[in-house]
Formats: structure tokens, C-alpha cells, sequence
């Protein structure tokens, strides 16, 4: 039986080799007008994949990343082609003292937080931080030999105020811009959702962030692609409840 995959990825030096790899087909056709998104399909083996990357801003000429394109481009995809699953991949920051590695790839695990939602009222403090649910990632995982990590998102590449200290109280290893965006949408469609994330920086080092990101950006896109690939074959040949 065929299954409709859908594959979001904020930034485009990220997305290219797996759109290269998997071959998927640039559709301008399926941007609902106005939108400065990408979209690709293709059939690899049983599923259907749609793949939307953020597209450029015309002023700057820079990927629209971080988190109010990530959340539009997660509800086109989910009205485009009703997925069983919304698969995030992209790069992002780790924690060094908790394990992490420039190039490791890894699952989104037990939820997905903000670190730059802070608001100090009663009941808002915890809709803020989200927590939002992500599918149980143990089995991908112990098949691919991948590392397992919280995620948890702001609007900054870099480490401001008090976001470390968040993103720790959040127990997460992984620092990205648009997870959590994303699993909003997926949370409020009520569509599963993977988050696949591979390390550019570690955030815990002195090094500025953006000279270690761009550093990495090859090794890790090369990494997120052939990991993904993995996944997805895994999700092929492996029965999952959870979808
Ligand atoms: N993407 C890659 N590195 C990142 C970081 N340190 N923070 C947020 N997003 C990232």
C-alpha cells in the first residue's frame, strides 16, 4: 500500500541532495499562489513523498528560515497531500557536554519545545514552551545506529539571554529554528511527526555559531540525506503503529 510522506526543510543547501538523490521533481505547479515555497514530489518505492523547502525572500535573497515559514510550509504540505507522517529534516546545534558530535544525525524524542516563548503568566508559561508530541523514534533508531535527542526551538541561530538555561531545564540535546513550529501544526492537524536533525554546531563551545554552521553545513547535509533515505526505507520495510 502506498504512503504519503511529507518532507519539510527550511534551508535549500540542505534539501539538494536528497532532492538530487531521491530525484524528486520540482512542482511550481502545487505553490499556492502568493507563497515563495518549493515544492517536489516523487515515488520512491510505496510512498509518495512531497517535499517543501522555504524558498528565498526577494529582498534578501536568503532562505526564509525559522519559524513563521516553517509553520505555513507544515500546513500547505499537510493540505497538499494529507500525510500519514511530516518528516522535518534540517540542521541544527547540539550540546557538546551531553554527547553531541559536528555530523551526528539526530530523531526528534518524547517532544518538541520553544526556548524563545517566554511568558511568565500562569497556564501560558507551559503553552509557550509547547512540549509537543513527536512518534516514538526507539526502533528507527536502534535499526540505524542514530542518536535519540529533545529538540527545542527559537527564532536565533545564536545563544541569547537565557536560552541555554532553557534549553537545558527542557532536558534537550538538539537547538533548532523551526521543530517546534512545525510540530505545532502537525499537533493541531493531528499529523505524526519526525524530526531529523543533523549537527552543524556545537553551542556549548566558544566558537561563534555561524563560523561552525557554515563549517559544517556540507558534511552535515551529506549526513541528513543519507540518514534520511535510511528512515525512509526503514519505514518501508518495518510495520508502524503509529502512523
Ligand atoms: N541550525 C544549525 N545550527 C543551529 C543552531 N545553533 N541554532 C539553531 N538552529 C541551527
Amino acid at each position: 500500500m502506498t504512503t504519503k510522506i511529507a518532507i519539510v526543510m527550511a534551508m535549500q543547501a540542505e534539501a539538494d541532495p536528497l532532492i538530487e538523490n531521491l530525484r524528486f521533481c520540482h512542482r511550481p505547479d502545487l505553490v499556492p499562489p502568493g507563497l515563495p515555497f518549493r515544492f517536489y514530489t516523487t515515488v520512491y518505492g510505496q510512498q509518495d513523498l512531497l517535499l517543501v523547502t522555504s524558498g528565498k525572500d526577494p529582498r534578501f535573497q536568503v532562505d526564509n528560515v525559522a519559524t513563521v515559514p516553517a509553520a505555513l510550509m507544515a500546513y500547505q504540505a499537510i493540505e497538499r497531500c494529507a500525510p500519514s507522517l511530516l518528516i522535518n529534516c534540517g540542521t541544527a546545534g547540539g550540546i557538546k557536554a551531553a554527547g553531541a558530535m559536528i555530523g551526528d544525525v539526530y530523531l526528534s524524542k518524547d517532544k518538541i519545545c520553544f526556548h524563545h516563548r517566554r511568558i511568565p503568566i500562569p497556564g501560558f508559561w507551559e503553552y509557550g514552551v509547547g512540549s509537543y508530541p513527536v512518534i516514538d523514534s526507539a526502533a528507527i533508531a536502534a535499526a540505524l545506529g542514530l542518536k535519540r535527542g529533545i529538540i527545542s526551538t527559537g527564532d536565533s541561530l545564536d545563544l541569547c539571554g537565557e536560552d541555554l538555561s532553557l534549553i537545558e531545564q527542557h532536558g534537550a540535546i538538539v537547538k533548532d529554528m523551526e521543530a517546534a513550529a512545525i510540530a505545532w501544526v502537525c499537533y493541531t492537524c493531528k499529523v505524526p511527526m519526525l524530526a531529523v536533525k543533523s549537527i552543524t554546531d556545537l553551542i556549548d563551545k566558544a566558537a561563534p555559531t555561524a563560523d561552525q554552521f557554515l563549517d559544517n553545513l556540507a558534511l552535515a547535509s551529506s549526513n541528513l540525506q543519507r540518514q534520511t533515505v535510511a528512515i525512509l526505507d526503514f519505514l518501508q520495510n518495518n510495520e508502524c503503529d503509529q502512523l
